[in-house]
């Protein structure tokens, strides 16, 4: 058996020696380097778009939305989105023209050589005003989405009502690789388009609509790192990659430089969020109110959903008789928000958690036993009315407990502050997170494996791409304990739409628990059709019985059945939300610098319910990966928009990550309360990390100097300005 153990992954000796060959590496003979003309404007008509006559085009080829053989239409959700801005732009950055040169040089020189004159237009920036104001960016009202939900029986217990406003800002994904796409052109008249990518399908629908014919065929290159930055942004970028080639009829690729994906790209949604609580004496919520706003950008993307996300995910993991849920998503004119790592629920977490500290500190409660005095146990109901079967709760918070009760070994500090004022402080804070897609998403999806016997080796065939996370070593895995054999005989096919049928997007905390539990159900059916045919005995022993009657291909396809007994109304978002949810709690030890308002991250402890570890050290990668990239959002990432809306800190000398300096020790518990939906008990951990983290962090600081943070991120200027006024 494989499952449980960490077999060493499969994608790691070709990276770690380069051979890995991302998109940027590929140079067909021919290639032809793009480049991107983008708006400078926030919200403007474009009056002409001109090349400079000084310029020598000869090598050139230019490309506007009027060169478009389809409609011009980033397929995703909604329709609003174009491939290249055309007589108005919406926010800066938009691309409003391309253009593909012999050397990426020319290329850039060509770009800046394309100009482009405008009439300003009045532009919008602040979500709060958004709604039915004059300057019109999506719809009637600039409303992409409203979403209600209530449940529950009002209470007439005597109640304290506590309120407070919680926000968070944009987010980076960073992706260690920027976007890169090529496109190759075929002997068909159609195209290959090869790239950084999680979601193969999800590009091949946009390009196919766009050229209005079927002969393309889209492959994911080795991918470094996604975190929902290549959700639905490569869509776009491949369309590009596209035009160009079909325009010039030579394979054409685009990478971007790291400013132009910072300034240009998707970012988390910055969200406000207004929460109303009425609490018993005892601490026990009676009922919550939420009013939630966040801020889409100028066009939809995937802002439904990741508000849908952000609105089940507001309570946190307590239990309340009352729910008064609203969220709103607007568009404003800055570049488009999108898909990021725990999809709106980390932004409504953070909200829910501080408040819960915020109820707490008023009703003289400690926060830890205030707590464990309102988290879900077993058969209490959501917000949705769904009845919880497992609650992790407080399963995560003793594993965590046990897990912090070692003493905390205070990291070195740099050099410069030894004699720093440095106090210490201890948060600790909670999370759940529904895995897989929401509501009827998955039955909506369907999505399919196939199986092929190849010699004496085994093929799986899916549109799930590993973006670091795991997805060539987990599928071989799983498929290999199923049917009986050695996992080195069990490989997955490359991600290309041309032979791998559609798993569904590679998102949402979905690939291990749905596809990989698809997997599981193609090898039971593999395994399910020797015995029919061949009677009783192991895998290999049927398929020699298979061979030696020359029965040709071996070959399955599964599709993943959302069990019947799982029920979702999309109009009144009553039922179940998820299949399951996974449970995590994290304790955090920091030092803040009494000076200078720098937070030292000592230690942080995690209890994460993963259902079943399939691979304890890549689950182990993807919780302290994540729980990093929240303590970023938590203390560091700011991005910081000029009066365009334009990303002023391009450079990652000024939008600041933590570096391995700066990560704590790191004691990662996993908790296995196993998924029966789930391949061996396995539930979704992709995204959870990044829920509790950032709160743990604000109490820490709380309990540390007394200062109050209740925004993201709590850089040290704000964490400074928050002691002052303490
Ligand atoms: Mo994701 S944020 O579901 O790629």
């Amino acid at each position: 058996m494989s499952i449980g153990t960490s077999p060493p992954r499969r994608d790691g000796l070709e990276k770690l020696s380069g051979r890995a060959l991302y998109a940027d590496d590929f140079r067909p003979d021919g290639l032809l380097y793009g480049a991107t003309v983008r708006s400078d404007r926030a919200h403007a008509k474009i009056l002409s778009i001109e090349r400079d006559p000084a310029f020598d085009w000869s090598d050139v080829t230019v490309v506007t939305a009027k060169d478009l053989p389809g409609p011009n239409i980033v397929t995703l959700m909604t329709d609003d989105q174009p491939i290249l801005a055309d007589g108005i732009t919406r926010h800066v950055t938009e691309p409003i023209a391309l253009v593909a040169a012999p050397t990426r040089e020319r290329a850039l020189a060509a770009a800046n050589a394309v100009k482009i004159t405008y009439e300003d237009l009045p532009s919008l920036f602040d979500p709060l005003l958004a709604e039915g104001h004059d300057v019109r960016i999506y719809g009637d009202d600039n409303v992409f989405k409203r979403l209600h939900i209530q449940h529950g029986v009002r209470t007439d217990t005597t109640s304290h009502l506590i309120r407070g406003r919680y926000r968070t800002g944009l987010q980076e994904q960073l992706y260690i690789e920027p976007q890169s796409m090529i496109a190759s052109p075929r002997a068909d008249g159609g195209f290959t388009v090869r790239g950084s990518m999680q979601c193969p399908y999800y590009v091949d629908r946009a390009v196919k609509r766009m050229l209005g014919h079927d002969r393309l065929n889209v492959v994911q290159a080795v991918t470094g790192g996604g975190f929902g930055g290549k959700e639905e942004y490569p869509s776009m970028l491949a369309c590009h990659v596209v035009l160009l080639a079909q325009a010039t009829g030579r394979p054409v690729k685009i990478t971007y430089g790291r400013g132009e994906d910072l300034r240009a790209t998707t970012k988390r949604h910055p969200a406000i969020i207004d929460l109303a609580t009425l609490v018993s004496p005892e601490g026990e919520l009676l009922e919550l109110h939420a009013r939630l706003w966040m801020d889409g950008g100028a066009y939809h993307t995937l802002s439904t959903v990741v508000l849908s996300r952000a609105i089940l995910h507001v309570g946190g993991p307590y239990r309340c008789p009352f729910f008064d849920l609203e969220g709103t998503v607007v568009a404003t004119n800055t570049p488009p928000n999108g898909a990021f790592r725990g999809f709106g629920a980390p932004q409504a977490q953070w909200a829910m958690e501080r408040h819960m500290d915020r109820i707490a500190r008023e009703l003289g409660i400690d926060p830890l036993e205030l707590r464990w005095r309102n988290l879900y146990r077993e058969g209490d109901v959501t917000a949705t009315g769904q009845a919880l079967q497992d609650p992790g709760a407080f399963a995560v918070l003793r594993a965590a407990e046990a897990a912090a009760a070692a003493p905390v070994v205070r990291k070195t500090v740099r050099p410069g502050v030894e004699n720093a004022e440095l106090r210490e402080g201890r948060g600790i804070a909670m999370a759940w997170h529904g895995c897989g897609f929401t509501g009827n998403g998955e039955a909506k999806i369907r999505g399919k494996v196939a199986l092929e016997v190849r010699g004496s080796e085994v093929a799986v065939l899916s549109s799930s791409t590993d973006i670091g996370q795991g997805t060539e070593t987990i599928f071989p895995m799983i498929v290999a304990d199923t049917l009986g054999i050695s996992m080195d005989r069990v490989f997955n096919t490359e991600h290309d739409t041309g032979i791998v049928p559609d798993s569904g997007p590679t998102v949402a905390s979905r690939t291990a628990m749905v596809v990989g539990g698809t997997c599981e159900k193609a090898a039971q059916q593999l395994l399910g059709r020797l015995r029919k045919e061949h009677g009783e005995g192991d895998f290999d022993s049927l398929l020699q019985r298979w061979r030696a009657a020359d029965r040709g291909l071996l070959r399955v396809e599964e599709t993943y059945e959302v069990d019947a007994s799982v029920v979702w109304d999309p109009e009144t978002y009553q039922g179940d939300a998820y299949p399951t949810f996974g449970w995590s709690c994290v304790i955090v030890d920091l030092r803040v610098d009494v000076d200078t308002g720098e937070v030292i991250y000592d230690r942080v402890v995690t209890a994460t319910d993963v259902g079943k570890a399939l691979s304890p050290v890549l689950a182990e990668g993807q919780i302290e990966g994540g729980t990093l990239q929240a303590l970023g959002w938590a203390t560091a990432e700011e991005v910081v928009l000029d009066a365009r809306g334009c990303m002023r800190n391009d450079r990652l000398t000024n939008y600041i990550i933590p570096t391995a300096l700066d990560a704590p020790e790191f004691v990662t518990a996993l908790v296995e309360i196993p998924f029966a939906g789930g391949p061996f008990g396995a539930k979704g951990i992709g995204e959870i990390p990044m829920d509790a983290p950032a709160a743990a962090v604000a109490q820490a600081i709380e309990r540390a100097v007394g200062a109050r943070l209740d925004s993201l991120p709590m850089t040290p200027e704000r964490v400074l300005a928050a002691m002052e006024i303490r």
